[in-house]
């Protein structure tokens, strides 16, 4: 039993010792995360697609971890009281934020500059409709997000899909071929940084590439930054695309949650960072009528996440790359299955394509394990493995794959 967090694991969710209370300063162990927590008939979107079979579910991107302690006492808290009305973003909630920006990623934001959404997915598709004119087209780099080839306006704007490449194994923007699709017509690209699927964590370096060939074309930056977070290879630094091009800082939105790092995607907190008070109006206008405000439990949670929860994502990050080792060790042994290095996120991306495969994902999920397809993110020969569980769900997994593999 984890010493912070007692937890009674089954149908009914958990329980907490609200006694025990964590010190912000205190470490925790990593090995709370070894604790299998059982999700099914909980609602739950990545164990619901295979109840009642034997299939391993290693898809969509939530942790199968208990959300941090101080976090789990905040909801408690707030639960003790009984009417949820409509919420106002608190000051210690946005103080929360801008608090954390300074912390993790010396980015001095003003309190005025966010606006809140339910999600980062929605703030993509309000951007699209804030900012684009008819007819413009919007620039993607597969492979990515599955969100971002469908959060546009399919009748009125088009993307324009200029792959990443691999650089030293690793993936990163094919410059030369991003400056020659710009055009009159491009007025946005849409970024994910850290990326998923591939891990990359973008250099400063990369970031004010990207922004001078939008300046140079006079295009708006959506920067999706939701991994912020989760860089676990110990070495990487995330940096804020508005604070590797600062002087690009009046054409970017900049869209984050604590949502992935906290296990918190089901309360729907996400904020969108916008210094440019026009950008900030287009993209309320956008969103008015359309986009619900912060529920009073996503509020609670994300500020006890951001102002508490250090010592917790410390943790996971450690255990996480604990994972990601086990991942590299086993699938040495694994013939046609090669496994991308990881600067950044729980999603391992594995490029199954010498296993000659029609349909790679389909093809585990018979053999017991749900992966997500690397078509949905535009590359068909690959799988993306969600390893945010603990390392004996992880095993496992990893011994489905090798069964199946051998059964070929
Ligand atoms: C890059 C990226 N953006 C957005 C999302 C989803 O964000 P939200 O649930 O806040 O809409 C995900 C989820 O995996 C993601 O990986």
């Amino acid at each position: 039993m984890c010493p912070v967090l007692s937890i009674i694991s089954g149908t009914h969710g958990i329980e907490c010792n609200m006694n025990d209370t964590l010190s912000q300063s205190k470490s925790i162990d990593k090995s709370i995360f070894d604790k299998v927590i059982e999700r099914e008939h909980t609602g739950s979107l990545k164990w619901d697609k295979y109840a009642g079979k034997d299939v391993l579910p290693m898809w969509v991107a939530d942790m199968d971890f208990a959300i941090a302690e101080p976090i789990h006492k905040a909801l408690v808290e707030r639960l003790a009281h009984p009417i949820f009305g409509y919420t106002k973003q608190s000051d210690a909630f946005k103080a929360a934020i801008c608090d954390h920006l300074k912390k993790e990623y010396n980015w001095a934001i003003d309190a005025d500059w966010l606006v809140f959404i339910p999600g980062v997915v929605t703030g993509l598709a309000v951007s699209c409709r804030a900012f684009c004119e008819d007819n413009d087209k919007v620039m993607v780099n597969p492979p990515i997000y599955h969100h971002f080839y469908d959060s546009h306006e399919g009748k009125r704007q088009s993307l324009t899909k200029v792959p990443l490449h691999k650089v030293d194994e690793r993936w990163t923007y094919d410059f030369e071929r991003m400056k020659a699709a710009c055009g009159k017509d491009l007025s946005m690209i849409m970024m994910c940084t850290p990326h998923n699927p591939t891990g990359t964590v973008f250099t400063r370096e990369e970031l004010a590439q990207v922004g001078e060939m939008c300046a140079q074309n006079n295009m708006t930056i959506i920067s999706d930054e939701i991994h912020c977070d989760l860089v676990i290879d110990g070495k990487s630094q995330h940096v804020p695309t508005a604070v590797a091009c600062p002087e690009q800082a009046d054409r970017i939105v900049t869209l984050m949650s604590a949502s992935k790092t906290w296990n918190l995607a089901g309360l729907n907190a996400s904020f969108a960072v916008i210094s440019n008070p026009e950008l900030r109006e287009k993209f309320t206008q956008a969103a008015q009528s359309i986009v619900a405000p912060t529920p009073p439990l996503a509020m609670v949670a994300t500020e006890a996440a951001l102002t508490q929860g250090g010592p917790w994502r410390k943790a996971l990050l450690e255990y996480l790359l604990d994972n990601y080792k086990i991942i590299e060790e086993e699938l040495e042994s694994i013939p046609g299955l090669k496994l991308e290095p990881l600067q950044a996120t729980y999603l391992a991306w594995i490029d199954a394509t010498e296993l000659g495969l029609k349909n790679t994902a389909e093809y585990f999920e018979q053999h017991g394990v749900g992966l997500s397809s690397g078509e949905q993110f535009g590359q068909p020969h690959y799988v993306r493995l969600n390893f945010a569980c603990p390392a004996s769900v992880l095993r496992d997994g990893l011994s489905r794959i090798r069964n199946a593999v051998a059964s070929l």
